[in-house]
């Protein structure tokens, strides 16, 4: 049994220890707290979005010089920026004065950012370009050179998405995303020329802690049939048993708490969410073969199936969708969630993934509304005195994990809780590791 020790959880737990206080993820027990508590999740913001790759946008999104776009690393909103030179940045968006925020808009294109306060003046690359009152009132005394912007010790892109980490530390985004890497091709290397995001993001909040949505996406088919029972009713394309097995799917944990659930050997590229449009379904097949080409026959045929997690909070979903469960306080969450769609993709059928995801995953869709929901109530029973001293079971199909010379992972069957428990093996290993010299990273295999 592994119990909540380093950094200050120890003391957290002996303040209200009692012998329901179990955090043994390995072994399918979480304790509620790690939902609700306020301390713990103070030092969530430290050592796992302090440390971890976050996802801060596409590179889509900045494509020209000067272009930029707000986002958040944890709570700490940022800037990503391409500069004159084209280089990309992720800066907190906080002038270096007094720190007022330096820019108000979502996005755009300006060469600097005036603060609105006294006037300091940034340019993209974050260099302090412009003080009022530097001669009259600073007697040109203020070094300039170590007031611009506080920048994210790494940035990098995979295949457009673009991640950056506070943690000079922290391992190459490659060897962070292993074996997921492999997976996350599905998503934006299926066609020559790359991926690119949709205009416009949804962002919605809600009562519910980030983890709730982290997990669910990194692979629950358990959920499926009761959760989305009123829309598989509705969709008379569909049927499923109470229990959503079915032998074709799997889910995968690939390694560094990244999960994923997909298809595993099959031919069948259409599934329900495409139904509603046949020009999705069409796309998708008839790209097929190019697929194929650049990613094999499994990844090609199991492609769009695929939902996941990449450790913590970025996920993807076959909608065609991205998003970023962005933490709001231990009891709150802000989805933010793209259409993400190949470059090439004719506009009747871009249309149509941007109608098909508002539709299921938007923050009146469907599926979203009813997911949303069974988290707000999870969170809930973690806040309440009694209800939050009793453990939560992740046992489900544990010492039935496999591994399969085809597809990279441990891998088992699509209802079980494997990934669960990979999840928050993970985060507890962050929460416990004063460094990432600690930390362990699993090699690439595929
Ligand atoms: S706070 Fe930005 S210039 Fe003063
Ligand atoms: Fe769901």
């Amino acid at each position: 049994m592994v119990t909540l020790t380093a950094h200050g959880l120890e003391q957290l737990n002996s303040m209200v220890s009692t012998n329901n206080r179990l955090m043994d993820p390995k072994n399918g027990y979480l304790d509620r707290s790690i939902f609700s508590d306020s301390d713990l999740y103070q030092q969530e913001l430290e050592q796992v979005f302090g440390r971890c790759w976050l996802f801060i946008g596409h590179e889509s999104q900045v494509a020209k010089p000067n272009d930029f776009v707000a986002n958040y690393m944890g709570e700490d909103p940022i800037l990503l920026t391409r500069d004159s030179k084209g280089k990309l940045h992720s800066f907190l968006n906080m002038c270096r004065h007094r720190g007022n925020r330096i820019c108000r808009a979502d996005a755009g294109n300006a060469p600097s950012f005036m603060c609105t306060y006294h006037g300091w003046t940034f340019a993209t690359d974050g260099k302090l370009v412009g003080v009022p009152g530097y001669k009259e009132a600073y007697f040109e005394e203020l070094d300039r050179s170590q007031w611009g912007l506080v920048e994210a010790a790494q940035i990098s892109s995979y295949k457009g998405l673009v991640f950056a980490t506070w943690d000079k530390q922290a391992p190459s985004l490659e060897d962070y995303l292993g074996d997921a890497a492999w997976y996350l091709d599905l998503v934006v290397d299926r066609r020559e020329g790359g991926t690119e995001l949709l205009d416009g993001v949804h962002k919605w909040v809600l009562a519910a802690n980030w983890k709730f949505g982290a997990d669910n996406f990194g692979g629950d088919d358990y959920h499926f049939p009761i959760t989305h029972g009123s829309v598989l009713q509705v969709n008379p394309n569909v049927r499923f048993g109470r229990i959503n097995a079915d032998s074709n799917r799997v889910t995968v944990n690939s390694g560094n708490g990244h999960n994923i659930l997909g298809r595993y050997i099959g031919n069948q590229p259409a599934n329900q969410f495409f139904s509603a449009y046949a020009n999705m379904a069409q796309y998708y097949q008839s790209t097929l073969p190019e697929t194929e080409q650049r990613l094999g026959a499994i990844r090609a045929r199991q492609g769009n199936l695929g939902i996941a997690t990449i450790f913590p909070n970025f996920t993807w979903h076959i909608g065609p969708m991205v998003r970023i469960w962005q933490p709001r306080g231990a009891a709150k969450m802000e989805v933010w969630s793209y259409c993400i769609v190949d470059k090439k993709t004719p506009e009747d059928v871009r249309d149509s993934m941007r109608r098909n995801l508002i539709r299921s995953f938007g923050p009146g869709g469907a599926t979203e509304h009813d997911d949303m929901n069974n988290w707000i109530q999870c969170t809930s029973t973690s806040l309440s005195s009694i209800e939050r001293k009793t453990p939560m079971v992740i046992t489900m199909g544990l010492g039935h994990e496999t591994r399969s010379e085809l597809i990279p992972g441990v891998i088992s069957a699509n209802v079980s809780e494997t990934n669960q428990r990979a999840f928050y093996s993970r985060w507890l290993e962050m929460m416990n590791a004063p460094s990432w010299d600690q930390i362990t990273v699993a090699p690439k295999t595929k």
